[in-house]
């Protein structure tokens, strides 16, 4: 392959016009060569924007062009799973936004295909490149907080509109949308994986996940606990990490960390940091900086596919737990 990757957007919504593609297009060795969406107007807007010549309004057609190497998929979840696999089908590079399918079943499926395929897939948990929650992971690999004994992590904000207001099993709710991204940040930074769960949702009458409270016992020991909801009057995003040594906390809104050590001197007392620059912009950046580069040197995957799938047995698992009142174990 040359040292320019050409990429192919299919799904220009919210996600791709405002994060993505403006964070490609500072990407000297990435070209925007084609999209695709089946709403014409939006396809037309992007194409537009980002000076694309070749315009689909079918995602597979898109990825089957020869004049494509990777294709980005950011579509409403309930077609992630199949735009994603025609993109594998035709061997093309794939980034794939979280949280890759609605269940666990769907992202088996793109896990293997991506595994048998063998091209680079990566998926999109853009708050792995936030600056924040990239220094409490340096913080907590140099051993800050010593032993990880428990977390306690949220995110969410107020009600949900458009497809994210659809029933859960049709990829609507916030489990989906932000409690992919928390758990998979929390497994991340601790570097652990779920051994049980248990979870308890309240659903709003249309049948979607409206506030959820879920704990996870990780294999190493520790117990997570975390609150997504779409019942809030503000947006909230924090991450809360206590060990034998000290405690680390992130709020994402704000740009504040706040350590408190007994290993590093100058946090001996709660301490707390500014962040500054940790907006949705540039962390799409680096991630699609990150993608652009794993593509071009054909690989590893920045964040797999089966990490993807992870997260959603652990959703699973969450709203298994709420429906029969029992741990489910992993
Ligand atoms: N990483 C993040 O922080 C972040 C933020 C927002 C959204 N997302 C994710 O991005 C994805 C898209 O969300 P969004 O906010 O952009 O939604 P959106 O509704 O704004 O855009 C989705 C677009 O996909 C198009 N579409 C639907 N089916 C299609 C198909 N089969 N082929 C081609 N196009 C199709 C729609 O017409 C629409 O234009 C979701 O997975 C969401 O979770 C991630």
């Amino acid at each position: 392959m040359s040292k320019i990757l050409r990429i192919g957007l299919a799904g220009c919504g919210g996600q791709t016009r405002n994060q993505l593609a403006p964070g490609l297009a500072r990407i000297p060795s990435a070209r925007l060569v084609a999209c695709a969406d089946v709403d014409a107007s939006r396809a037309r807007q992007v194409a537009d924007e980002f000076r694309i010549e070749e315009v689909y309004g079918d995602a597979g057609e898109l990825a089957r062009s020869g004049d494509v190497d990777a294709v980005i998929v950011a579509v409403p979840h309930r077609h992630l799973k199949s735009v994603a696999l025609s993109v594998l089908e035709a061997g093309k590079h794939l980034f794939i936004e979280k949280p890759i399918g609605l269940n666990a079943t769907e992202g088996a499926e793109v896990a293997e295909a991506a595994r048998k395929r063998g091209v680079v897939a990566m998926v999109g948990y853009c708050m792995r490149y936030s600056l924040s929650r990239m220094f409490i992971k340096a913080l907590l690999e140099g051993g800050a907080v010593g032993d990880v004994a428990f977390v306690v992590a949220g995110k969410g904000g107020g009600p949900l509109g458009g497809w994210l207001a659809a029933p859960y099993a049709e990829g609507g709710g916030q489990l989906l949308f932000l409690g992919s991204h928390l758990t998979d940040q929390v497994l991340w930074m601790t570097g652990d994986d779920a051994e049980a769960v248990s979870g308890s949702v309240r659903w709003n009458a249309g049948g979607t996940d409206e506030t959820s409270a879920y704990t996870v016992r990780l294999r190493r020991g520790a117990v997570a606990s975390f609150t997504v909801s779409q019942a809030t009057g503000v947006s909230y995003d924090f991450v809360d990490v206590y060990g034998t040594k000290g405690r680390v906390r992130g709020d994402w809104y704000g740009d504040v960390v706040t350590v408190q050590s007994r290993v590093i001197p100058e946090y001996a007392h709660p301490t707390v940091l500014r962040i500054p620059g940790d907006n949705l912009r540039e962390m799409c950046h680096r991630e699609m900086t990150a993608f652009v580069e794993a593509a071009l040197s054909a690989g590893p995957s920045p964040i797999p596919t089966s990490d993807g799938l992870r997260v959603l047995r652990i959703l699973d698992a969450v709203v298994a737990s709420s429906q029969s009142g029992n741990w489910v174990r992993m």
